[in-house]
């Protein structure tokens, strides 16, 4: 047998013998590995074998392969990604656009820690990098899985492609057992000029920008293709770790450098906000220079306890802040402004515009919000573009800032063409002809057609389907559309009927363009994957006025499952403890728990969810952190805390599961009573809750 003999003793043959022998070896051990993730040996075994090929390659230079495993990385494509679900959250940035928001940014800090102003608090600064976000998990030192944000919750495995990517390292060393490292994948703008040439001269897609052509590259399904694209990567944060990298922001990145990583020149750390904002100036006077694209400097709390403390709002740290760069502008010719329905009913007009390139993007359309933003007024009434109203024809400046979406800034009434008429707004639905009504205090004007206006519900369902919501693969806008054009979808519920109604009629959808067997076939196993939802998803899904994807997850957290807030829902009326008990959710205003009410009390509206509810079955909220002593129970605190302030103590309790409430009731659970503790713990004792102080709550909570 060839592989026990050194490399030096190796006869021609042999060699060629165990190179082909270590090629389909590797072959299949990497197929295994990367593209059906069940390795077939070990790590070690793995480089062992690839070290061995290379150096017989290296002895015998004319048997190398011109496909040899020495210049593969990844597998063949496997037709599309698998998805990650993120060991950690990737969050994105809160935005601040001017120095009195980094200020405010600063104090919002310095009151939920406790800190007075003269407190020392230390920043770092450092360029907000304008790419795709990516995290590697390196485990044992071999990175085994790279992903994208995706929807922050869960993203694409694009290991095979990172491994292309020549500032990210295969195997790291004295890095603990298990690190996630965080940070973008970008293009510099001189290797996007020239990608961008060679793809013209090859008659193929030209990139808008850099940001798009980094992302079209990564995800590609065929590994060989992104690693002819120059792509990069700056280390900048990071997500699981088995053992702490450092003990501040500054050192921890310092350490990612030194484990080989790239990261930005240009980061900095400062004690005041007078050096936030000078490196702020610096890196926007050098910005143009740089060769890769930044949309502003982010600034993170610089020790590590303290981001600890502060941790996170739903989708955002609260220490950390991007200062976003002043949005650039354009000027171009307003051509038309059409009314759309959106799925809630809302009349939104919109403006065609010339299209014009503002920030490396081109722009065509832009929303103008309501009929109050086209007179020129905001919703109070006060006057916007100095109470100059948009018409069609008019000369308008757009604007947009990073990822924002498009808005218009200004217009230029010298230039507004001879015979130009105000716009009229319709006060009849453009698509179903229902009347469109303006109630008191809303801004908008909206259809009164519900589910008979097609508009709505097609929104509605495009809504549903949406990658947020139930995000089913192979249905988008298009065949929603489709679909509903033929009639064969009305409501959600509809959906999850296909697989059974197309029985006979499958050949039907099999003659339309773009559809076979194999598609149809597909499309309803996608739909099947997705009966099987998250409580959080389901409830974003239903589309009711207000429900985000975040205040769905507020709901979905609260009420831990789908009966316990139907019975909720059915209960609660106007007025009463089920509207209190919403309106007691961090996040949940008194308009959002309105429309949510509103939606269980509509006959119509609740029947469709109930014929959805029949399909599907709704996994509850998993509780943040269910082994905690804390996770599930209702907490009251009151009284003066002393260790740490009011938001703290409430940030920290829901972190570990728990759900805060302001007022005591037979529903709490503990009531954690400070000096001074009133009312509250008169009641609690009334109602016979525990009651803790502060020193207990800690010391029930581990962190005393
Ligand atoms: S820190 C927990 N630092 O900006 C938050 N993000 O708008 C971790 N980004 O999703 C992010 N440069 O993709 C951080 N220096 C930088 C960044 C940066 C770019 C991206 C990141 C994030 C997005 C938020």
């Amino acid at each position: 047998m060839t592989q026990h003999i050194p490399v030096s003793d190796l006869t021609e043959r042999q060699a060629r013998a165990e190179l082909a022998r270590l090629a389909e070896l590797l072959k299949k051990a990497n197929t295994a590995y990367h593209g059906e993730d069940a390795p077939i040996i070990s790590d070690a075994e793995f480089d062992a074998l690839k070290v061995r090929n290379a150096a017989i390659e290296a002895a015998f230079p004319t048997l190398k392969h011109g496909d040899s495993v020495s210049d593969q990385v990844g597998a063949a494509p496997s037709g599309k990604f698998t998805k990650v679900v993120h060991a950690q959250r990737m969050l994105s940035l809160a935005n601040a656009f001017d120095a009195q928001d980094i200020r405010d940014f600063d104090k919002q800090i310095r009151s939920f820690l406790g800190l007075g102003e003269g407190a020392k608090v230390t920043y770092s600064a450092e360029p907000k990098i304008d790419g795709l976000s990516l995290s590697l998990r390196y485990e044992n030192g071999r990175l085994v899985q790279a992903a994208t944000r995706g929807d922050g919750e869960t993203g694409e495995n694009v290991t095979a492609n990172a491994l292309t990517i020549q500032d990210i390292p295969e195997h790291l060393t004295n890095a603990p057992d298990i690190l996630e490292v965080r940070g973008e994948v970008y293009m510099r703008r001189s290797d996007f000029l020239t990608l961008n040439k060679a793809q013209e001269a090859k008659g193929e897609k030209v990139f808008a920008n850099p940001r798009n052509a980094a992302a079209g590259s990564l995800r590609q399904l065929d590994a060989t293709i992104t690693k002819q694209r120059p792509l990069h990567f700056f280390a900048y944060a990071w997500g699981e770790v088995s053992e702490p990298l450092a003990d501040t922001q500054i050192k921890a990145v310092n350490k990612l450098k030194a484990l080989g990583f790239s990261t930005n020149p240009l980061t900095a750390s400062f004690d005041n906000i007078a050096g936030l904002l000078s490196h702020y100036d610096l890196i926007a006077e050098q910005r143009a220079t740089l060769d890769y694209d930044i949309d502003g400097v982010v600034y993170k709390i610089d020790d590590l306890g303290m981001q600890n403390r502060l941790g996170f709002r739903s989708t955002t740290p609260r220490w950390a802040i991007a200062h976003k760069f002043p949005a650039e502008t354009a000027w171009t010719r307003l051509e038309a402004i059409e009314i759309q329905v959106g799925r809630t009913g809302a009349l939104s007009p919109v403006a065609r515009l010339a299209p014009v390139t503002v920030g490396g993007v081109v722009v065509s359309n832009v929303t103008l919000h309501n009929e109050d933003y086209i007179e020129g007024r905001d919703s109070k009434g006060d006057p916007i573009r100095e109470g100059r109203d948009l018409r069609e024809g008019d000369w308008v400046q757009v604007y947009r800032a990073g990822d924002v979406i498009p808005k218009i800034a200004d217009v230029d009434p010298s230039k507004r063409p001879d015979g130009s008429v105000a716009f009229e707004f319709p006060v009849t639905c453009p698509e179903c002809g229902s009347p469109a009504i303006r109630e008191d205090g809303d801004s908008v004007r909206r259809c009164t057609g519900g589910m008979i206006c097609p508009a709505q519900a097609v929104e509605k369902l495009k809504h549903f389907v949406s990658r947020g919501a139930f995000d089913i693969e192979g249905l988008g806008a298009k065949q929603v559309e489709q679909f509903y054009a033929d009639g064969w979808i009305r409501e959600p519920a509809d959906i999850f009927e296909l697989r059974e109604n197309f029985g006979s009629g499958l050949q039907q959808l099999q003659n339309r363009e773009g559809w076979g067997a194999k598609s149809a076939n597909n499309l309803f196993d996608a739909i099947d994957e997705r009966r099987n939802v998250p409580f959080a998803k389901f409830l974003f899904g239903l589309g009711i006025r207000h429900v985000g994807e975040n205040a769905g997850r507020l709901l979905a957290n609260h009420y831990g499952d789908w009966s316990t807030f139907l019975a909720a829902m059915e209960t609660a009326n106007q007025k009463g403890p089920e509207l209190d008990e919403l309106l007691g959710i961090d996040g949940v205003g008194e308009v959002m728990a309105q429309a949510v009410v509103a939606a269980f009390n509509h006959p119509q509206e609740k029947a469709s969810i109930l014929r959805l509810v029949d399909h599907l079955a709704i996994q509850p909220a998993e509780i943040a952190d269910s082994n905690s002593p804390v996770a599930g129970k209702t907490v009251v605190f009151t009284g003066s805390l002393e260790k740490m302030t009011r938001s703290e103590a409430k940030a920290t309790a829901e972190a570990l599961g728990a759900k805060v409430s302001g007022s005591v009731s037979k529903k709490t659970d503990l009531l954690v009573a400070g000096p001074g503790a009133g009312s509250k713990a008169r009641k609690a004792a009334e109602l016979g809750i525990e009651t803790i102080d502060e020193d207990g709550w800690l010391t029930l909570i581990g962190q005393a």
